[in-house]
């Protein structure tokens, strides 16, 4: 099989990893794909906010599959136009991807099919949503309604912060588009995981669990960011936690999906807050996480691509996928300044002295090669260094000594990925 990969971070870097391995694979290419992906793909240097540009390459190369890593082209259907060219793609069409582009959708289908959630309120005008959380009072939750790049969330601790907030998202525009409206939502109490089930319309298939770090500091401090690391299992998604997390949460919403015309396809990922009275949804996305796809594709045994195949054809009942018995690990460095302002250009050494057994990975994200052919560095998140190792300790030791041999001066890392995992094992 000819496959196109859509995308340019570690996650798709982790993604071409996983289906170059595959048997069915003949040519992998990726668009646009960056300095790592390039040594397991052909990358095609088409943005991937060119649906049309991806759709005509796919027919011209007669590529028989498309795996879309991002929401952005999701969102603005690329899968329905490589349906309308009669192509397989692996991911939902722009309806089911309201899951992630919309928080309201994603909000009225819990009402409908009593999905946990936080509950919450939808406004446009400053006025009454000012007046809102003045009643409600702080802890509150603040999130701008549309696609904001995982910066349109505050978590406000105050009723001044909260304030602030809805003043930048429906006064100064701070968001664009995506923050004309917001949902104020209940504040939940808990500890947060990734949960990942592959969807084909009907079935479901729950993946390994993982965990992020969102917050760019030590301790789960600073700013908000993409993920600065992740880690799987997640010893919170025990396998009863897993089971109801299946029955109550995701087959709920995959039969939801279905009754209302818009059957999901793809990778269902639910960021879930396990509160005391059980797992509860703060959001879908419709698309591998990243970096918890890092880790479950160092973690999977068997091919991936006949899974991803499963989906698009309705044929996942008849899949089973096999993990590594122990643990995954990725510590993401991060450009200097990240996530707010950085530059670019910083050459990255040691990347091969990194690699130095198979049970590390290097994952480039936002990487490019200069003219000498050197590694730099061409975004906030930069790499994504992965480990197995027999349990969560043995991988979080590997993969902080592989960070170790990169010289990079302009980059840093967080250095307690995994922090809750290992206290609780102690
Ligand atoms: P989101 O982009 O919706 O995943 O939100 C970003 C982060 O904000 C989440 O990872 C949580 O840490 C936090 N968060 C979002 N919604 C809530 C909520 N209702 N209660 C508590 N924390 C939340
Ligand atoms: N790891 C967070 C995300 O992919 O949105």
């Amino acid at each position: 099989m000819k496959i196109l990969v859509v995308g340019s971070g570690a996650r798709e870097h982790a993604l071409c990893w996983s289906i170059a391995a595959s048997p069915l694979c003949d040519a992998l290419y990726c668009a646009p794909g960056n300095a790592g992906i390039a040594n397991e793909a052909t990358c095609v240097p088409i943005p991937m906010s060119d649906l049309d540009g991806i759709v005509d390459f796919a027919r011209a190369n007669a590529i028989d599959f498309v795996v879309v890593g991002p929401e952005d082209p999701l969102v603005a259907g690329l899968v329905d136009q490589l349906d309308a060219a009669g192509i397989k793609s692996f991911g939902p069409n722009a309806a089911a991807a309201a899951l992630e582009g919309s928080k309201s959708f994603t909000k009225g289908l819990c009402e409908r099919h009593a999905i946990p959630t936080a509950g919450f309120k939808h406004f446009t005008a400053l006025d009454p949503a000012l007046a809102y959380v003045r009643e409600q009072g702080a802890p509150i939750v603040i999130k701008a309604d549309g696609l904001a790049a995982g910066k349109g969330v505050t978590v406000a601790m105050t009723l001044a912060e909260a304030e602030a907030a809805l003043v930048a998202a429906l006064r100064d525009d701070a968001f664009g588009a995506a923050g004309s409206e917001v949902v104020i939502e209940e504040f939940m109490e808990g500890e947060e995981a990734s949960f990942f089930a592959l969807v084909d319309g009907t079935h479901a298939l729950p993946l390994a669990g993982a965990q992020d770090h969102k917050r760019v500091g030590d301790g789960d401090t600073g700013p908000n960011t993409g993920g600065m690391g992740a880690y799987s299992p997640a010893p919170v998604l025990d396998q009863a936690m897993a089971d109801r997390v299946m029955a109550e949460i995701i087959m709920p919403t995959v039969e939801g999906m279905a009754k209302e015309g818009t059957p999901f396809k793809g990778v269902l990922y639910a960021g879930l807050m396990i509160t005391e009275t059980g797992p509860r949804l703060i959001e879908y996305n419709a698309r591998f996480g990243d970096p918890e796809c890092q880790v479950l594709m160092a973690r999977l045994k068997s091919d991936i691509l006949p899974a991803l195949i499963a989906c698009h054809d309705g044929q996942l009942s008849s899949v089973d996928l096999r993990w590594d018995d122990g643990a995954a690990i990725c510590v993401v460095l991060a450009t200097k300044g990240y996530p707010g302002a950085y530059g670019k250009g910083s050459v990255i050494k040691g990347l091969d002295d990194a690699e130095t057994d198979n049970a590390i990975t290097v994952f480039h994200a936002g990487t490019a090669l200069d003219e000498h052919g050197q590694v730099t560095a061409n975004g906030g998140r930069v790499l994504g260094v992965t480990a197995l190792g027999a349990d969560i300790a043995a991988a979080r030791d590997r993969a902080y000594a592989a960070v170790e041999r990169i010289d990079w001066p302009d980059g840093f890392c967080r250095g307690d990925i995994a922090w809750r995992a290992i206290d609780r094992s102690t």
